[in-house]
């Protein structure tokens, strides 16, 4: 079956409060600019039912993951490491909500010094992850997956706990320990700062283009690093990546869309009901 010709925006905030006042307009430039699809992760509790709310509002377009990310509380002075009690009653959202999510997320590791400042911080993270992972495998979802400064503890981590269907959003890892996670069937999303990371260029190097997604992480990871992203400029991310393989962009739309649709399979049957 050939891809539809547009892209999948595998990982964006859309429940962030830079979009209450103008999601209308953000869904309907996305629509203009081509993207199909996008998947809405949640960071808190909080933004579970405005994801949910917001994929019935837009039913062809906002498709639903929820889940924890390691790091709660407001920026900039209130973020800090993920507990346990944080996880009160995610699983039974998940629970409640599975048919339509399709995917648990926004998961994952983040070492960043001032998160993880001991081993107390990491084990909790740890195990806030692992219980997620847990749901995925029940639920039969793909995980949708953070790592800041703990690419490789997070990659082995999946891997160590069963996770197959894995997303690694805005990896900031090595080539060489993003390939590992290639061997482990894992994918990888590219958002539109790769025009101004070399880090992500050398990433998108050596990853093979069947694992690579586009995403656009809105309102972070912007092409201009303070102005506020949104979908529509996923764009920026295909045509980079075109750029670096040396290929058609159209060639790396199709593929990514392509690999999207393998990797979160409820996509398929959802879009353009
Ligand atoms: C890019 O691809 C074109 C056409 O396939 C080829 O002629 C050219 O040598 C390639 N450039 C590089 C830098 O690989
Ligand atoms: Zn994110």
């Amino acid at each position: 079956m050939t891809a539809p010709e547009g892209y999948i925006d595998a990982h964006c905030h859309l429940a962030a409060k830079e979009f209450n006042q103008d999601i209308t307009e953000v869904i309907e430039r996305a629509k203009q600019g081509n993207v199909l699809a996008i998947v809405a992760v949640a960071i808190r509790k909080d933004d579970f039912h405005r994801i949910l709310q917001l994929s019935s509002q837009f039913p062809d377009i906002v498709f639903p993951s929820i889940g924890i990310h390691p790091v709660q509380g407001e920026p900039p002075d209130g973020q800090r490491s993920v507990t346990l009690p944080d996880f009160t009653d995610v699983d039974k959202a998940i629970e409640e909500n599975y048919e339509k999510l399709v995917a648990i997320g926004e998961v994952g590791l983040d070492f960043s010094p001032r998160f993880a400042k001991g081993d107390e911080e990491k084990k909790e993270q740890r195990e806030v992850l692992r219980r997620q992972i847990e749901l995925a495998k029940k639920y039969d979802l793909p995980l949708n997956v953070h790592s800041r400064s703990a690419g490789r503890p997070t990659i082995d981590f999946l891997k160590e706990h069963g996770a197959e269907k894995v997303l690694l959003h805005a990896f900031d890892g090595r080539p060489s320990i993003a390939l590992r996670g290639v061997e482990y069937g894992y994918y990888f999303s590219i958002p539109p700062s790769i025009i101004r990371s070399e880090q992500k260029q050398k990433l998108v190097k050596q990853l093979p283009l069947d694992r690579i997604l586009l995403e656009t992480d809105s309102p972070a990871l912007g092409p201009e690093k303070q102005e506020r992203n949104e979908p529509k400029n996923i764009h920026i991310a295909c045509d980079y990546i075109a750029q670096i393989k040396n290929i058609s962009t159209d060639e790396v739309m199709k593929t990514t869309t392509e690999n999207a649709l393998r990797l979160f399979p409820k996509l398929r049957s959802l879009m353009h009901r």
